[in-house]
């Protein structure tokens, strides 16, 4: 099993809009029937379609409304597609975001296998066409995206595969970066919804493999005889637990020049987290083979930087294994040896995403880098504070905290800053080691940074908490959402245009 390549193709149309061959376009209607410049060229063209349409009452162009139409006379797309985008004017990320949606949602219900969308045109707050359309290309790989891997019989409907947008070819740079993005949140969903008995830290070495290969990355796999020889103490401790061997993954993009120093992701990739002896209670432990979503996070980067040839070094650090319940598990009260040489007493178990990070933290000074991001779903008090929409971003330095914030605002895979303040690094002491592994349930998402942050003293260092948009749980929305990928990408962009 592996994961598949569906993601639609993106194109830029130009020329006039009438004379485009395709199965659907696209085009915008305002509050009280107001025409997009693109849908006032198809009025004319059809010899007033669409206004009468608009006058029937049929559509009021209210935010993210859709009314499809079929075969206009003097329009060469078989659909005609008018999307609402509200009051003039007014359009919000949000607004415009969840119009797209509609209409690549509306658009795909039908058996149209390409669409055009002439709503890129639409002003945006103080957004550039750019953005309009790495945004869309991301809205629009979202709707379209499935996983069937797991299904006996694949997916046979009809597939809406080719997005066009209708824009001057000045914004091809723009859609190129969305498209990569794409992708990139493609594999990291594909792993994240892969069940933890097919996505085990085997497997996610075989698909960093398998990006090496296709994208020239060097890739190193380290097993536990090599992770034991560098003293990771504190990952294997995690990993003693399951019966699946742990591997630590670091995959090595060279884009830069020789000797700059890379930028370090390190993904938490707990391939299932029952707990350990601390076990979860039954209710939503389903979900938590989700709780590699840092680490695939980090490949799905990857993959975009390979599409891209992104002119930076680039090091991604992976530390995968189980935490299970078993004889040879971590036991509460349990005091374990980090790589750093720090000892940590382990008062839970299911506290284990900081144990395996605190080593790749370690591990990650070898390469003097210019600044360490780190990713994990490591708290579920980070869905308590701040819920599902932003992620939580603590960092040891400004500068690198500012261009996270930037790269998540334009990404809008929005981050919220947090405190690491000395003040709450007092709730991990431990009498008996150097430090304790949890902090009490005041602040639990913070004094989890503060614990890693213990590991990152030696380099610029950020952290996202990702536990609350990595994916959604629930019965039927049950998924991965590819999240920081997009974030992660606009930073590394950012990075290698300076
Ligand atoms: N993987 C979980 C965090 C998590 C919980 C992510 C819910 C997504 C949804 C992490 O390993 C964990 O179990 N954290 C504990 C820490 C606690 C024991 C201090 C938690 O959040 O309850
Ligand atoms: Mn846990
Ligand atoms: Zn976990």
């Amino acid at each position: 099993m592996s994961a598949k390549d569906n993601a639609p193709k993106f194109s830029i149309k130009t020329g006039s809009p009438e004379k485009l061959k395709s199965d659907c376009i696209a085009v915008g209607i305002f509050e009280d029937g107001r025409l997009s410049a693109t849908a006032r060229i198809l009025d004319k063209a059809s010899g007033g379609r669409i206004t009468a349409i608009l006058k029937s009452g049929d559509m009021d162009g209210s935010a993210s409304s859709t009314l499809l139409l079929r075969e206009l006379p003097g329009i060469a797309a078989v659909r005609v597609l008018l999307v609402g985008l509200g009051k003039q004017g007014e359009l919000a990320e949000k607004d415009y975001r969840d119009a797209i949606a509609s209409a690549v949602k509306a658009a795909s219900n039908t058996a149209a296998r390409d669409v055009i969308l002439a709503l890129g045109e639409a002003k945006v707050g103080k957004r550039t066409t750019d953005w309009n359309l790495a945004q869309a290309a991301i809205v629009a790989g979202d709707v379209l995206y499935r996983f069937d891997h797991m299904k006996s019989k694949p997916d046979t409907r009809a597939r809406l595969g080719s997005i066009g947008f209708l824009a001057d070819s000045a914004t091809a740079a723009g859609l190129k970066q969305g498209a990569a993005m794409v992708r990139g949140m493609a594999l990291a969903r594909d792993l994240g919804n892969m069940p933890s008995n097919v996505c085990t830290p085997t497997y996610l070495a075989s698909q960093a493999r398998q990006l090496a290969r296709t994208y020239g990355f060097k890739c190193k796999v380290m097993d536990k005889a090599a992770c034991e020889k560098l003293g990771m103490g504190s990952f294997l401790s995690v990993a003693k637990g399951s019966d699946k061997p742990p591997m630590f993954i670091e995959l090595r993009h060279e884009g830069g020049k020789k000797g700059e120093q890379p930028v370090v992701l390190v993904g938490k990739a707990i391939t299932f987290d029952a707990g350990g002896i601390s076990l979860k209670p039954p209710a939503d432990m389903d979900e938590m083979n989700y709780d590699m979503s840092g680490g695939g996070a980090v490949l799905g980067a990857f993959r975009a930087i390979g599409e891209l040839g992104l002119k930076l070094n680039v090091v991604g650090l992976v530390p995968a294994c189980e935490n299970l319940p078993d004889a040879h598990a971590n036991k509460p009260g349990d005091i374990v040896t980090s790589m750093s040489g720090q000892t940590i007493e382990i008062l839970n178990t299911d506290a284990e995403g900081r144990l395996i990070l605190c080593d790749a933290l370690t591990y990650a000074e070898r390469f003097k880098p210019a600044a360490v991001v780190d990713l994990a779903t490591l708290t579920g008090a980070c869905v308590i504070a701040l819920g599902h929409h932003p992620s939580a971003l603590y960092a040891n330095d400004d500068k690198l905290a500012q261009a996270l914030e930037q790269a998540a605002d334009r990404a809008w895979d929005r981050v919220w800053r947090m405190p690491l303040w000395d003040e709450y690094q007092e709730q991990l002491k431990s009498n008996l080691a150097d430090m304790a592994n949890i902090g009490g349930r005041a602040g639990g998402s913070i004094t989890a940074a503060c614990f890693l942050a213990r590991f990152a003293k030696r380099y610029a260092w950020a952290h996202l908490d990702i536990a609350g948009t990595a994916y959604r749980g629930g019965r039927d929305k049950k998924g991965s959402t590819g999240r920081p990928v997009p974030l992660l990408v606009q930073y590394l962009i950012d990075q290698a245009g300076k």
